[in-house]
């Protein structure tokens, strides 16, 4: 007879245990068992008890959630059980964060209440004006963005109450109205131009450009599409279950930090090459390759591991297509309509077609991700390629603030804590420096003078 548990034979002990399964809500969703149960593994008293050991946490599930939904193999993504291509048809960006944070869409009231209080609340203190001044004019915007964010917290000393609903939600709403504002500041810092305020009588998306790009004395126009293609991006990236920099911010959160800071704490996950930062790698190898004919050569390099990775390629999750990608390249005609034909979209067609006929990516399941094409997206609207994380940054916001009321709102709830497989040395006697002998290995780490 079937039973929904797993039956486990210690091989070390002949000892027999038997294991529950759980479904977390339907059977078509992955099983679980609970790690805990697996301590019970013992082969003696005072055994510590069998861990998994899972790098990357590729086959942990570290939390429940209701947010997102991903099936990789059938290249499917879901916001609360929406798909992702009727949301990014059908809805604004704030419509869809409405959605990732209560769990249901809006009615035309509710959604009328929460767009005027996000556009309330659009405004920097002044006081950034002057932070913003103290970095460099080169500065990376992301490192100023992890900066302003993380500092805004200290504004508000009551965002520490996380348990409080009203609170919280007071700070999940000045974060997403903010957070713009935030990104076109560092932008302009970094063009010695003077700050654009927020004009509340604009989209989310198009007072955005226009805080980006609105030159002094010349009134600010840009294409509806554009607008449109924007907020479509920031809807498409807004959540992915628990990537990268999900987990940092459910980390940072789990200790009861205040969301500022869990929100800059998951932005500098979301800045390195391998996650949010490889929309503007992905340009950066396009301009490098620079023509068609260089391609093969160039595919070759990626091979034999001389070039590093193909960026906007392969997935964690998806092993068949990205979803998000495959709405982003019909979306580009549109923009180029309006913006004209990036040229480097030439190469990244080309570039694709070559590498999905490749064995090296066949048999990998590489296939182009959300940001293979994005970044041409933003390139050709006029973003340079150091905002395209800080872009990504924007959008994913509304995502990390729901995990991270989802996870404060879990009876499991726990301060992230996981195990290590200790492979270190067993207790060693103290040597004085006197005594110490080179190991014969080069250090890994040994500080020198330089100016980079
Ligand atoms: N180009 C060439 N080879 C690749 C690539 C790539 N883009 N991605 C994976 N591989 C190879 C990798 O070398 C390995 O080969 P082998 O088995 O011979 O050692 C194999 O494929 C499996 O790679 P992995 O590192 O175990 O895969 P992962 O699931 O840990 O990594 C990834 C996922 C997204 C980090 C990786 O595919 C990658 O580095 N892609 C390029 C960066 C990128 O586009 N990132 C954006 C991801 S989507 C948006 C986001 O999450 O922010």
């Amino acid at each position: 007879m079937s039973k929904d548990t797993l039956t486990i034979t210690d091989n070390r002990t002949g000892e027999v245990y038997e294991v529950p399964i759980h479904y977390p809500t339907y059977p078509k969703y992955a099983a679980y068992i609970d790690a805990a149960a697996i301590r019970q593994i013992q082969v003696s008293d005072d055994d510590f008890g069998l861990l998994t050991y899972d790098p990357g946490y590729g086959n942990t599930a570290s939390c429940k959630s209701s947010v997102a939904f991903v099936d990789g193999d059938k290249g499917i993504l879901n916001y609360r059980g929406y798909g992702i291509t009727d949301l990014a048809t059908n809805c604004t960006f704030l419509e869809v964060a409405y959605l990732l944070l209560n769990g249901e869409l809006p009615t035309e009231s509710e959604m009328g209440d929460w767009r005027e209080t996000v556009r309330m609340h659009t405004l920097l203190h002044e006081n950034f004006k002057e932070m913003l001044k103290g970095f460099h004019y080169n500065a990376h915007p992301m490192g100023m963005l992890v900066g302003i964010v993380g500092a805004l917290g200290t504004f508000y000393p009551n965002s520490k109450a996380c348990f409080d609903e009203e609170v919280r939600c007071r700070h999940i709403m000045r974060i997403i109205a903010k957070i713009p504002t935030i990104a076109a500041y560092c932008y302009r810092h970094t063009r010695g131009l003077p700050y654009v305020e927020p004009d509340n009588s604009l989209t989310y998306s198009g007072n955005f450009l226009r805080m980006m790009f609105k030159h002094p004395g010349v009134k600010y126009e840009v294409d509806p599409a554009i607008v449109r293609a924007l907020m479509v991006l920031f809807i498409l990236h807004a959540d992915h279950e628990q990537n990268c920099s999900t987990s940092v911010m459910r980390s940072v959160g789990s200790s009861l930090s205040d969301p500022y800071s869990s929100v800059a704490g998951a932005a500098t996950a979301l800045y390195g090459v391998r996650h949010g930062g490889a929309n503007e790698a992905v340009i950066r190898m396009l301009t490098e390759i620079g023509t068609k004919d260089r391609i093969p050569e160039f595919i070759e390099g990626v091979k034999s591991g001389e070039k590093g990775r193909l960026m906007g390629f392969g997935h964690r999750v998806y092993k068949n297509f990205d979803p998000r990608a495959t709405i982003i390249k019909n979306m580009a005609s549109e923009v180029f309509e309006a913006t004209g034909v990036n040229p480097l979209l030439e190469i990244a067609l080309e570039l694709e077609r070559i590498a999905l006929e490749d064995e090296y990516f066949i048999s990998r399941k590489l296939y182009p991700n959300v940001d293979f094409y994005s970044g041409i997206i933003y390139q050709s609207i006029g973003f340079p390629t150091d905002m395209f994380p800080v872009l990504f940054a924007i959008g994913r916001a509304a995502g990390w603030l729901s995990q991270w009321q989802e996870m404060l709102n879990d009876p499991d709830f726990r301060i992230v804590r996981p195990r290590q497989a200790y492979i270190g040395y067993d207790k060693r006697d103290f040597v004085p420096m006197s005594e110490r002998k080179p190991s014969g290995t080069e250090p890994a780490c040994q500080g020198e003078s330089s100016d980079d």
